[in-house]
């Protein structure tokens, strides 16, 4: 047995993988990834996989930076952990200036959490305790979009339900009111986003404005709602809800785990929108994909709301043991500082072209429903009638063999790369990509009816 199937054994025996069938997983190679530079994850065999997904949409400025690795380097010899409930630590200080200077607007004040989904928790648990420390207490609901994922634990998969991912757990979830998805790639409007008039977005005011007396907050993926599929949809529409927000008392939650820190071409998706949400949720890239790390961004006037006084403890009992953590601080500091210093934005611009580009073009391949590209983000969707998810999988496969990872969701194929892929990295993944695509689509089609 090779050092690598050797590791395969052990993994299988021990293991319990998230998002993994185990059935399938027992019975294929998968990779076992031992080191990782730039876009490259570097398995036991020396094999180097680019990293297509940005390692589960993290890792923006590319793995092992120098400047991140170096930061928790120096970090790790200082200070480890350091309770941040009544007192603080240099890190997290500096942290929270940095990150109010980049934030939009008045976002100014931040609470720290560890994964995206904790974030989400807490933002929600914000905007619930900001109500009833102002005597409305009444104003308790959520309102999300369908096909909205906000992270896995219960209360989040309450907000962002997917069935196939939430289905076993529904019985005991606390259902959000959803409005309708902006699904672009399956318009009932029979729209392309160039004449999109927002239809979809009559389902929205209409939760809004019938339920605004009872509800807390309405949080939305900006942009893109990444784990349904990619739906990539205008900015426009959340313009739109931060407006009506604004007219119906309700507090506006923007979930940019996955797309800030760049992803969408601007620092944060709201930009896009040109507006401010009351509370801004971020994570994945806040240390460029390096350590865990969330936090929920809002305002003074949010903050302000959650002082005591002699009649009332309005103090909120919520955190986490590792919120604000040293390392991790240090870490997204340096992290923070590359975004700036190295004009990542302007690299995102020229990927954006070269994505928007070969993700239209992949349009006329047989097989491919739709797609669609923004910024850092471009997806397709594989046609039922090509095998939907299962040939999607199959492309992955292709794909692997020859040097690209990536992951379907469902019928769904995408490329996310690292925001600092360099052109040529770049036009290799596309390569490789399209080859893929070809192989599968167009090639396996002449095999099955030759002419
Ligand atoms: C938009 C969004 N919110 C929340 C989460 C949950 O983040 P985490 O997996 O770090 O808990 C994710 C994860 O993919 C996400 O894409």
């Amino acid at each position: 047995m090779n050092r690598t199937e050797n590791f395969r054994r052990k993994d299988i025996s021990h293991f319990w993988h998230p998002y993994t069938d185990i059935n399938s997983l027992e019975r294929r190679e998968f990779p076992v990834i031992e080191k990782a530079e730039g876009v490259y994850l570097i398995d036991t065999e020396g094999h180097r996989l680019l990293d297509g997904i940005s390692s589960w949409w993290c890792v923006n400025l590319g793995h092992s930076h120098p400047d991140i690795v170096g930061a928790i380097r120096k970090q790790s010899g200082m200070l480890q952990s350091s309770i941040t409930a009544g007192m603080s630590h240099t890190g997290v200080i500096k942290l929270s200036e940095k990150i109010a200077a980049i934030a939009p607007g008045n976002l100014s004040r931040v609470y720290y959490a560890s994964d995206g989904a904790c974030s989400v928790e807490a933002a929600m648990r914000i905007s619930l305790q900001y109500w009833w420390n102002r005597g409305k207490p009444e104003k308790r609901k959520m309102i999300s979009l369908s096909g909205g994922y906000h992270g896995d634990t219960l209360g989040c998969a309450g907000l962002g339900y997917i069935g196939r991912f939430h289905k076993s757990v529904e019985h005991v979830l606390n259902r959000s009111i959803t409005a309708e998805s902006p699904h672009c790639f399956h318009c009932r409007y029979h729209r392309k986003p160039e004449d999109c008039a927002l239809e979809c977005f009559t389902s929205m005011e209409k939760a809004i404005t019938e339920h605004s007396r009872s509800t807390a907050a309405v949080i939305v993926e900006p942009v893109c709602q990444g784990a349904a599929g990619m739906r990539i949809y205008p900015p426009g529409y959340t313009a739109r809800l931060r407006k009506l927000c604004d007219e119906n008392d309700v507090l506006l939650i923007l979930d940019e785990i996955a797309v800030g820190f760049g992803r969408t071409g601007k620092m944060f998706a709201s930009e896009l929108a040109g507006i401010v949400p009351d509370m801004m949720c971020i994570g994945k890239g806040l240390t460029g994909g390096s350590l865990p790390m969330s936090a929920v961004v809002t305002s003074e006037e949010i903050y302000d709301a959650f002082r005591s006084d002699s009649r009332m403890d309005r103090t909120f009992y919520h955190g986490h043991t590792f919120c604000g953590n040293p390392i991790a601080a240090a870490a997204a500091c340096a992290a923070i500082d590359v975004y700036e210093r190295d004009n990542v934005l302007g690299n995102v611009e020229m990927l954006s072209e070269m994505l928007s580009e070969a993700f239209s073009r992949y349009r006329s391949i047989p097989g491919v429903h739709g797609s669609t590209a923004l910024g850092c983000m471009s997806a397709l969707e594989i046609s039922d009638e090509s095998g939907g998810a299962g040939t999607a999988l199959r492309i992955t496969d292709t794909a692997r063999r020859k040097g690209l990872f990536i992951r379907p969701l469902g019928s769904v194929l995408y490329l996310w790369p690292p925001l600092v892929t360099g052109k040529r990295e770049m036009e290799k993944m596309l390569r490789i990509f399209e080859d893929a695509l070809i192989k599968n689509l167009v090639q396996k089609q002449i095999q099955v009816h030759p002419l």
